[in-house]
């Protein structure tokens, strides 16, 4: 292929943004004024980030990220096997351990990295790996490399997991994989059931966090708090980038799954470390919320409840479980983007996922709110939404469950198992 014909091959198609006259992606932000991010000189309402519990801009975790970096420099320029493994590293796995109730617990520079340089580790070919088939796209890529059997289950449907299971006996090993907090719907695994059914039929549960860690359970523990899980037979993924403020991942489990990762983990071993003005800074964040989850996640889940009750009475089509993440359905990746224009128009930031994020006519635009705002700045914002119109062309059915439940074949998230997977 001549190069000129290899560069337009990876042109992509921006038509509907260009019909719109509104690119929702990339917004160029400036700084924060009293929290809130800057956009031309404007100030706007964050519901797009998943700063769930407000922390990214507390002054406390800015002064912890600050000593942490005078204290062992900007970077550590060196992989945590060769130059980069400080102290401050060391601590945050111990304290991620304890906060999550794990044996032990790694640091890796991004929740993505954890998750796409986990499997080939642990996997081999001759195993299967079941998964929701609304896992995120980290865990598809990551399932990819192992080069095993990939068989999906339907979102959350532990009957169709069982039967799944019960097909595993002529392989070496079963992973059953899943997130906490579905991040488009904010849905949440039955991760108990899930370990249990693991038990019955030999399978290593995997789950990813992200979303859980800081937000799940009665101090903020994650997912294996919320569903009273103890002694977690399985692996554990997390991002440090979202309720805890700062930037990273991590996987904990039992010792000797650590310790091996430790020595053989690509996406660790050759990769900077973790910067230690992060580290410094989940720290402070661990810290906050063991002292003080109590009012922060209630102000989360009470902002959460206004929000929903603010899009219902506005008759937006919604698809919210318990967790604090809003769903709106948009339907056509035209009308997600333009509902997307009409929060901005009013100064409300949000996530538009369109194909191939979410299936063909299934776009979401997704509201977070979290603890962010005081109750002036949440009056200011119900102001701002109590002009919103929804478009004509937006389905207003009533709150249901039936989003969580799509029949088999009805779609891959993310593009990445598209075409790889059979629902058999
Ligand atoms: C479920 C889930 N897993 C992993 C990631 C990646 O995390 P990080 O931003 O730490 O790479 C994300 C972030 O979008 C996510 O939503």
């Amino acid at each position: 292929m001549h190069p000129e014909e290899f560069y337009q091959s990876l042109a992509i198609d921006k038509s509907p943004l260009v019909a719109l006259r509104f690119n929702p992606y990339y917004l160029l932000l400036g700084g924060l004024r009293h929290g809130r991010p800057q956009l031309e000189g404007e100030t706007y309402f964050d519901l797009a980030s998943n700063d769930y519990l407000g922390l990214a801009s507390d002054r406390r975790v800015h002064q912890a990220m600050t000593e942490a970096i005078r204290e062992y420099g900007a970077s550590m320029c060196g992989t945590p096997i060769a130059t980069g493994y400080a102290r401050i590293l060391a601590e945050l796995e111990r304290q991620l351990a304890r906060f999550t109730g794990l044996e032990a617990a790694l640091v890796f520079p991004s929740c993505y990295q954890a998750n796409v340089a986990l499997f080939s580790c642990v996997a081999k070919p001759q195993d299967v790996i079941l998964v929701d088939h609304y896992a995120h796209a980290s865990l598809g890529q990551g399932i990819k490399t192992v080069g095993c059997k990939v068989k999906p289950f339907l979102h959350n449907d532990m009957e169709h997991l069982e039967r799944q299971l019960a097909a595993t006996a002529g392989f070496r090993q079963a992973f059953v994989v899943t997130e906490s907090v579905f991040s488009t719907e904010g849905s949440i695994a039955p991760l108990g059931v899930m370990v249990d059914l693991c038990g019955r039929y030999n399978a290593i549960p995997v789950v990813d966090d992200s979303h859980g860690i800081g937000v799940l359970g009665k101090t903020g523990r994650g997912i294996l708090e919320e569903k009273a899980i103890a002694n977690y037979p399985g692996i554990y993924t997390a991002s440090l980038g979202k309720a805890l403020g700062n930037a990273g991942g991590m996987i904990g489990g039992k010792h000797l799954l650590v310790e091996a990762l430790r020595y053989s983990c690509p996406g660790l071993i050759y990769s900077t470390a973790l910067s230690p003005g992060c580290a410094g800074g989940v720290l402070c964040v661990l810290e906050i919320i063991r002292n003080e989850f109590g009012r922060i996640g209630a102000a989360m889940r009470d902002n959460h409840r206004r929000l929903l009750e603010t899009l219902r009475h506005r008759q937006f089509d919604l698809c919210s479980g318990p967790a604090p993440i809003a769903a709106i359905h948009g339907g056509s990746a035209e009308n997600t983007i333009s509902l997307a224009r009409e929060f901005f128009n009013h100064r409300i930031l949000t996530t538009p996922f369109v194909p191939p994020s979410v299936p063909d006519g299934k776009g979401t635009l997704r509201l977070i709110l979290g603890a962010k705002l005081d109750d002036e700045g949440l009056k200011s914002l119900m102001r701002a939404m109590d002009s919103l119109s929804p478009p004509e062309s937006t389905p207003q059915a009533p709150v249901s469950d039936e989003c969580f439940r799509r029949p088999a074949g009805a779609g891959v998230p993310a593009g990445v198992l598209r075409g790889t997977l059979d629902f058999a």
